[in-house]
C-alpha cells in the first residue's frame, strides 16, 4: 500500500478533507492526539475495522476506542448516558478520558471484540476534531503500532511502524501527553482499566471513590481476563529487557548502580532512566533523564519516545520506579509492563 504523507499545520484544509473522505469510503487513517497517535477507520463499518487489527497485528479479541468530536455523539452508542458519565463528560471532555459503558445496538461486534460495552473518546486535538468531523462517523482507532510496541508519540514513531500500512499519515508534530488515555469503567462501580492523564484523584473529585484494577500494577490472574482484554498482552515492549528499581530515590539509585555494573561485567550494554533529582547518582554512566520526579506529566511524556530510542543497541535499560500517586500511577503502569513486570528490589 502507498501511504501519503501530510502536514497538519501546512495541508490543513485539504488533508483533512481528503482524509475524512478516506475514513468514510472504509480506509485507515494515522492522526495525532493529546496523549498517542491513533490508526482511525469508520467505527460504523465492520470491515474497515477489521482492517485496524490486520494494519497493527493486533488480536481481534481486543476492544477499540470510538472516537467522536462532540459529547452528544455518544448518545447512539451507548444503551444510555448514566449521570456520572455525564459529570465525567462535563469535566474531562475533550481529553485523555475513555469511558466504558453498556453499548448500543448501532456498534458493529469488530469494534467491542463482542464484549456487551464500548469504549468512547472526545480527544482534544484540534486536529483529531477535524479529522472526526470531515469524516461524520465515530472513529475506532487504537494507538498506531504495531502491536506490542510503545505507542507513538511523534510522527517518525508512526513512520516506522505503519509507512506501506494504511492510505494516508497525518503530521501533527509531539504528542503533549504522551501516554494513552485513562480508561475507565462505568459498569457497575467505577473502576480505572488503564491510567492516563486524567488521574485517579482527579475523577475522585467528580464522581467520588474510583477502583483501580489489580491488572494495572500486576500481572493479570485467569479470572481478570474479562473485564479488560488489552491488559492480558505484553505491551510497549522496547527491544531490549527493561527492569524497574523500586523504593527511595537514593535507594533505587543505589540498586541501579550495582546491576549495572553487574550487567556491564557480563559484557551487556546498560542505559539508566534517571530523573532531575537523581542524575547526581549515575556520574560516569550512560543515563537519560526522563523528567523530573516532582512533575511526574514530565515523565509520562517522555517516556514512551525513550523506550523506543534508548532501546537500540542496548541490552538493558534500569529505570527508577516513583510513586504511585497523581500521574505516577500511569507512569508505573507503563513501566511496570514495558519490563514484563521485571522488579529489581534492594
Ligand atoms: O489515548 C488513547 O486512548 C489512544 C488514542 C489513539 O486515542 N487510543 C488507544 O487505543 O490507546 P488502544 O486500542 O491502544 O487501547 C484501548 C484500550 C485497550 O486496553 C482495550 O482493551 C481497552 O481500551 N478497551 C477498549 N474497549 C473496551 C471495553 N469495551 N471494555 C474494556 N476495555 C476496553
Ligand atoms: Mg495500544
Amino acid at each position: 500500500m502507498n501511504t501519503e504523507l501530510f502536514n497538519a499545520k501546512t495541508q490543513k484544509e485539504n488533508g483533512t478533507a481528503l482524509a475524512g473522505r478516506v475514513i468514510r469510503s472504509g480506509g485507515l487513517v494515522v492522526f495525532p492526539t493529546e496523549t498517542v497517535y491513533g490508526l482511525g477507520a469508520n467505527g460504523l463499518d465492520g470491515e474497515a475495522v477489521s482492517r485496524i487489527f490486520e494494519a497493527k497485528g493486533r488480536p481481534s479479541d481486543n476492544p477499540l476506542i470510538l472516537h467522536i468530536a462532540k459529547k452528544s455523539d455518544v448518545k447512539p452508542l451507548w444503551k444510555h448516558i448514566p449521570d456520572k458519565a455525564r459529570l465525567l463528560m462535563d469535566a474531562f471532555w475533550p481529553g485523555p478520558l475513555t469511558l466504558v459503558y453498556l453499548k448500543s445496538p448501532s456498534v458493529p461486534n469488530e469494534v467491542t471484540a463482542g464484549l456487551d460495552t464500548v469504549a468512547v473518546r472526545m480527544p482534544e486535538h484540534k486536529t483529531a476534531l477535524a479529522l472526526i468531523r470531515a469524516a461524520g462517523v465515530p472513529i475506532a482507532a487504537p494507538s498506531a503500532n504495531l502491536s506490542g510496541k510503545p505507542s507513538p508519540t511523534c510522527v517518525r514513531h508512526v513512520i516506522e511502524d505503519m509507512d506501506g500500512r494504511v492510505d494516508i499519515i497525518i503530521d501533527g508534530g509531539d504528542c503533549s501527553i504522551g501516554v494513552e488515555s485513562t480508561v475507565l469503567s462505568l459498569v457497575g462501580e467505577p473502576t480505572i482499566l488503564r491510567p492516563g492523564g486524567i488521574t485517579k484523584e482527579m475523577l475522585e473529585g467528580v464522581i467520588g471513590s474510583v477502583r483501580v484494577a489489580n491488572a494495572v500494577l500486576n500481572p493479570l490472574s485467569e479470572n481478570e481476563q474479562a473485564a479488560s482484554p488489552g491488559m492480558k498482552y505484553r505491551h510497549y515492549a522496547p527491544d531490549c529487557e527493561v527492569a524497574v528499581a523500586l523504593g527511595s530515590p537514593k535507594a533505587a539509585a543505589g540498586i541501579i548502580n550495582r546491576e549495572y555494573q553487574k550487567a556491564e561485567a557480563e559484557g551487556k550494554s546498560c542505559k539508566i532512566f534517571a530523573t532531575q533529582q537523581t542524575k547526581n547518582y549515575y556520574n560516569g554512566k550512560k543515563y537519560v533523564i526522563i523528567g523530573d520526579r516532582d512533575m511526574p506529566a514530565t515523565l509520562l511524556a517522555a517516556l514512551f519516545g525513550a523506550l523506543r530510542e534508548e532501546s537500540e543497541g542496548t541490552d538493558l535499560i534500569l529505570a527508577e520506579g516513583i510513586p504511585e500517586s497523581g500521574e505516577g500511577l500511569a507512569y508505573m503502569n507503563r513501566l511496570l509492563r514495558a519490563s514484563g513486570f521485571k522488579v529489581i528490589k534492594y
